[in-house]
C-alpha cells in the first residue's frame, strides 16, 4: 500500500465551515463598503485570517491602520464563531464519517491539517474531538498555506514520512502546500479546477479508490 496516512483539510473538506467563513467576511465587507463575492472568497481558502483580510481589502488596504485591521479581523472571527456555535453532530455528513471510519479500519492514520485557529472548536462541535491521530492547525504554525508547515507538522506528529502521506484539499493554496511538503494530494470542490492534484474527487468517498 502506497499511503500510511491521510491528512485532511478541515474547512470545506470535512465540514461546510467554508460557507460560514464566506458569510462572516461578507458581513465585514458590507459594513465597510467593499465588494466581496464567492469568487473572491475562493481565493481565501486555506489562507490565514490576516492575509485573508488583505485580499478582501484589496486596493483599500492603505486606508486602514494595523489596529483597525486587527479590529476587523477580530470582529470577523466573532461573527464566524457565532455561526460555529450553531453547529452540532448533525453537521457532520454521514457519508464523510463513514469514509473516515473505513480509512481508519484499513489501518491508515488520520490527521487534520488546517490553517484555522478554530479547528479544535469545530471538531468538538461536530463530535470529532478525539477522532484524529493528530491535529495540526493555525495555533501551532507561523506560516499558513501555501507554506507546507501545517502538513509537515502533521506528518511529524503522526510519525509518518511525507512521501507516505496523502493530503485532501478544497483549496489551491492547500494543494501547493502539499506539493511543497513532498506529499501527494487529492482535490475536492473548488480545488479540482486548479488541476494541481494527483487525484480529483467528486465526493470524499472517491478517496477509497486510491487507498
Ligand atoms: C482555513 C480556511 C481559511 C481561513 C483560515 C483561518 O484555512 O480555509 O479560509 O481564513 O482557515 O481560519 P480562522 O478560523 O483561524 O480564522
Ligand atoms: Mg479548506
Amino acid at each position: 500500500m502506497k499511503y500510511q496516512a491521510v491528512i485532511f483539510d478541515l474547512d470545506g473538506v470535512i465540514c461546510h465551515t467554508d460557507h460560514y467563513h464566506y458569510l462572516a467576511w461578507k458581513k465585514i465587507a458590507d459594513e465597510i463598503g467593499v465588494h466581496f463575492d464567492k469568487t473572491i472568497n475562493n481565493r481565501l481558502r486555506g489562507i490565514g485570517r490576516m492575509e485573508s483580510l488583505e485580499i478582501l481589502l484589496g486596493a483599500r488596504s492603505g486606508e486602514f491602520s494595523l489596529q483597525a485591521k486587527e479590529e476587523l479581523a477580530t470582529k470577523k472571527n466573532e461573527y464566524y464563531r457565532q455561526l460555529l456555535q450553531t453547529m452540532t453532530m448533525q453537521d457532520l455528513d454521514p457519508e464523510i464519517k463513514k469514509t473516515l471510519d473505513i480509512i481508519k479500519a484499513r489501518g491508515l492514520k488520520l490527521a487534520i491539517g488546517s490553517s484555522s485557529k478554530n479547528a479544535k472548536l469545530i471538531l468538538k462541535q461536530i463530535g470529532l474531538e478525539n477522532y484524529f491521530d493528530a491535529v495540526s492547525d493555525g495555533t501551532i504554525i507561523s506560516r499558513s498555506k501555501p507554506d507546507p508547515e501545517v502538513f509537515l507538522k502533521a506528518s511529524a506528529m503522526l510519525g509518518v514520512k511525507p512521501e507516505y502521506c496523502l493530503v485532501v484539499e478544497d483549496a489551491k493554496s492547500g494543494l501547493e502546500a502539499a506539493k511543497a511538503a513532498n506529499m501527494d494530494s487529492a482535490a475536492i470542490g473548488d480545488a479540482v479546477k486548479s488541476g494541481l492534484a494527483d487525484y480529483q474527487l467528486k465526493t470524499l468517498s472517491d478517496l477509497l479508490l486510491y487507498l
